[in-house]
């Protein structure tokens, strides 16, 4: 017999019982923002991921277009692209893991949390979707400032009911990143073998690299120890600065977040063991929010682990940085609750 050809949406071919109708076992994943600069990169990784059935890729603008781009890769996942917010809904619906890289990026001058006058409404806006459509989606908020964009999130999610602190999930791996790269630089090493714990938040001070606990165990002069804070606090600013008014990092945020969300994925899908640094809901610190290790499993950040002993260093800089945590996240909070 014939096979039972259709027209799919657009012009595509396919058989009526093709798998791109209900997806191969896996996780359908959503990225609000893919058509940007982190979003693009972004895309291509989570379409090579084999955990990903499903791809569905938002922007208010070109998400045909990547879509297109995107979809050709003879890779498992079903690509399919939503533009503009009356498909916003569409995007959202199903969804098991949704991440947020919508919004404007710095340019030289600028701090994070310059961008919050832009960036808390659409980051309001793409949560009251989530939280309407796939309320029990773990989310990875990249957007910045990230410090008070999830609490702006876990707002948006109180005030429609659905608010589960172990979902929300902001992403700092970029720091991990970083701090993992520019430490195994110091020591010699390859940085696939170096594991830097940072804590805090996503900006300047707020960013707290814990040199003292870097695996494997190994230990800094003071001027290593200013030299290597200081680099991983400012590596955004190094990015933005090289960028020159273009941007700020992308492809190495595209790197970071798709190894962050494949730990999520794998949480999901009750991988044991599953460790990385988010900034999350806490009770690490007298702070309602903050970045450290967390155990990802089958419902998200299931445990929040401790800081773990630090020396005076990184004593000093927990204070400052709190102080300034402090005040981001009450930002956040005032944005939706005034
Ligand atoms: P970009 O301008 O290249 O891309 C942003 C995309 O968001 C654009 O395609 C834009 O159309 C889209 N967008 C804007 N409003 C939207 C809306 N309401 N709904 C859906 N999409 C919308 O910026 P970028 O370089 O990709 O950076 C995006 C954000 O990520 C910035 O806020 C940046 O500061 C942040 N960032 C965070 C980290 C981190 O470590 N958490 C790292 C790098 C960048
Ligand atoms: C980063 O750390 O690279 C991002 O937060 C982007 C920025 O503005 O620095």
């Amino acid at each position: 017999n014939p096979p039972n050809l259709q027209m799919a949406e657009g012009s595509v071919l396919e058989r009526s019982n093709c798998r791109a109708k209900g997806g191969a076992p896996g996780f359908k994943v959503a990225i609000l923002g893919a058509a940007g600069g982190i979003g693009q990169p972004l895309a291509m990784l989570m379409k090579m991921n084999p955990l990903v059935s499903v791809l569905h890729l938002y922007d208010v603008v070109n998400a045909p277009g990547v879509t297109a781009d995107i979809s050709h890769m003879d890779t498992g996942a079903v690509v399919r692209g939503f533009l503009g917010q009356s498909q916003l809904e569409a995007a959202l619906t199903g969804m098991d893991l949704v991440i947020i890289p919508a919004g404007i990026p710095r340019k030289p001058g600028m701090t994070r949390d310059d961008l919050f006058k832009i960036n808390a409404g659409i980051v309001r806006t793409l949560c009251e979707g989530i939280a309407k459509c796939c309320p029990n989606a773990i989310v990875n908020l990249i957007s910045n400032p990230v410090n008070s964009t999830v609490p702006i999130a876990a707002e948006v999610f109180k005030k429609a009911g659905t608010y589960d602190p172990k979902k929300l999930l902001g992403v700092t791996s970029l720091d991990v990143v970083r701090a993992n790269t520019f430490v195994a630089e110091v020591l010699g090493l390859d940085p696939r073998e170096v594991d830097v714990p940072v804590v805090g938040g996503h900006a300047g001070v707020t960013i707290l690299p814990l040199l003292s606990q870097v695996k494997p165990p190994c230990s800094f002069t003071q001027e290593e120890t200013e030299y290597l804070t200081k680099r991983i606090q400012d590596g955004g600013t190094e990015v933005v600065e090289a960028k020159k008014g273009a941007g700020s990092a992308t492809l190495s945020m595209a790197y970071a977040a798709v190894k962050f969300a494949d730990a999520c994925l794998k949480g999901l899908r009750g991988d044991a063991g599953v460790v990385a640094c988010a900034f999350v809901a806490s009770q690490v610190t007298e702070l309602p929010f903050f970045a450290s290790k967390v155990r990802l499993g089958r419902t998200g950040a299931e445990e929040v682990y401790q800081l773990g002993p630090l020396n005076e260093y990184e004593r000093i800089g927990l204070e400052k940085a709190k102080q300034e945590l402090a005040e981001s996240i009450q930002k956040g909070v005032s944005f939706i609750r005034n």
